[in-house]
């Protein structure tokens, strides 16, 4: 259409949302599906943070606050970063904005002029390069492979970047593979960035606290301070205290950069939710006791869809260190057919047939730009999931 913007033409939808919808009008016709493609945990929001709620309701903290986010928020979110991460940030540093997706979309839009280039680590989150895109950059990408359980090698972050970057987004516990990268693994990652000057990092720790088997989590700035200048790390309540509704993101980084993204948020939606942002300071500030435990069931969750699947033919599943995701290989089922006689070329055929024979709703690894894989969110009960993998065992031993 005519009428719409260019930037428009090179942005898809998203392909988690699109199968997540798909699977929902299914079930809304009566069919049985189970959706394991939605990208958030299955538990409620604690009862304190729901009370902090009620509170700043009825407190009258109902109008708009501080564009960046109210005080108490940001000092929340710098004692976050000090008290887990070992950084040094002030609350000047810090920005609350409309979910970790929102504190992105600022920082892009502050930040790229057209042709500027932005490294995204493949399999990506479906929205970075969109997003990249969205704001007039280039994305551009970084392979991992399977046989590096999807781990960015140094090698390969050094041969993506050219004088045209200008950030690199690394993501560790990853969405969609679940790979979250050890201190050691991060450091060769960060040594090649440290001869980059002209690139900046932004981490994208949304997962950080969702780690198993004792996995220990570090974000770049803290294991070389010498990118603190050009580091935005960025984090979120969303997937750790249950709370993707409520819609709260944050970031710290340089003063200019952080001064930069709040103007951005206030000419476009000036402050996030006041009664969201009372919520948050209650999750960052309150216990944190309920992060284990729900990251117990994870762990088993984790470890049953894992076994299940590498029992299924044509199927191969390495055991991701964090994240609530695993990302298959289907290579196996490449070039076989249905029982209704049609042939598996792709993914994406290989995720239609299981939603269409056996009404299990994965997301195709080509969204992720890595293929062929899919991605499976285990963020749902045991029974459900004991469930699904049974079925689609059932559908890749139908395939001939
Ligand atoms: C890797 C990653 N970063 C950021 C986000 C955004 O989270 P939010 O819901 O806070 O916008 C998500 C959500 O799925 C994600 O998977």
């Amino acid at each position: 259409m005519a009428f719409l913007a260019d930037a428009l033409k090179r942005v898809k939808p998203s392909a988690t949302i699109t199968i997540t919808q798909k699977a929902r009008d299914l079930k809304a016709q009566g069919k049985d599906v189970i959706s394991l493609s939605v990208g958030e945990p299955d538990f409620d929001t604690p009862d304190n943070i729901k009370e902090a709620a009620i509170a700043a309701i009825k407190r009258g903290e109902t109008k708009y606050t501080p564009v960046s986010g109210i005080p108490q928020l940001r000092e929340a979110v710098a004692r976050k970063f000090k008290r887990e991460n070992g950084l040094d940030y002030k609350a000047s540093q810090t920005i609350v904005s409309t979910g970790g997706k929102h504190v992105i979309y600022n920082a892009l839009l502050a930040t790229l002029n057209p042709g500027d280039e932005v490294i995204c680590v493949s399999p990506y989150w479906v929205s970075y390069p969109e997003m990249v895109a969205l704001c007039g950059g280039t994305p551009t990408f970084a392979e991992t492979y399977l046989k590096n359980d999807f781990k960015l090698q140094p090698e390969d972050l050094e041969k993506a970047i050219t004088p045209k970057t200008k950030w690199v987004i690394l993501n560790s516990p990853s969405n969609p593979s679940g790979a979250a990268y050890s201190h050691a693994e991060m450091k060769k990652l960060t040594d090649v960035l440290m001869r980059h000057p002209h690139v900046w990092i932004l981490t994208d720790d949304m997962y950080e606290h969702l780690v198993y088997d004792g996995f220990e989590f570090s974000t770049p700035a803290e294991i070389e301070p010498r990118l603190y200048d050009r580091t935005l790390t960025l984090n979120g309540v969303s997937k750790a205290y249950c709370m993707t509704g409520w819609r709260i993101g944050y970031a710290a980084g340089p003063v200019e950069l952080i001064k930069a993204m709040g103007a951005v948020q206030s000419q476009s939606t000036s402050n996030p939710s006041s009664i969201s942002q009372a919520a948050s300071v209650e999750a960052l500030n309150g216990p944190q006791d309920f992060i284990a435990r729900h990251n117990e069931s994870f762990k088993a969750r984790r470890d049953l869809v894992v076994s299940m699947l590498n029992e299924a033919k044509g199927l191969r599943c390495p055991v991701p260190e964090g994240a609530f995701y695993v990302y298959p290989s289907c290579a196996g089922t490449i070039g076989k057919t249905t029982p209704q006689g049609k042939r598996i070329a792709t993914d994406e055929d290989f995720v239609s047939y299981l939603l269409e024979s056996e009404g299990v709703a994965v997301v195709q690894g080509s969204a992720f730009g890595l293929a062929p894989h899919f991605r499976v969110s285990y963020a749902t009960s045991t029974e459900l999931l004991r469930d699904a993998c049974k079925r689609i065992q059932k559908a890749c031993a139908a395939l001939k």
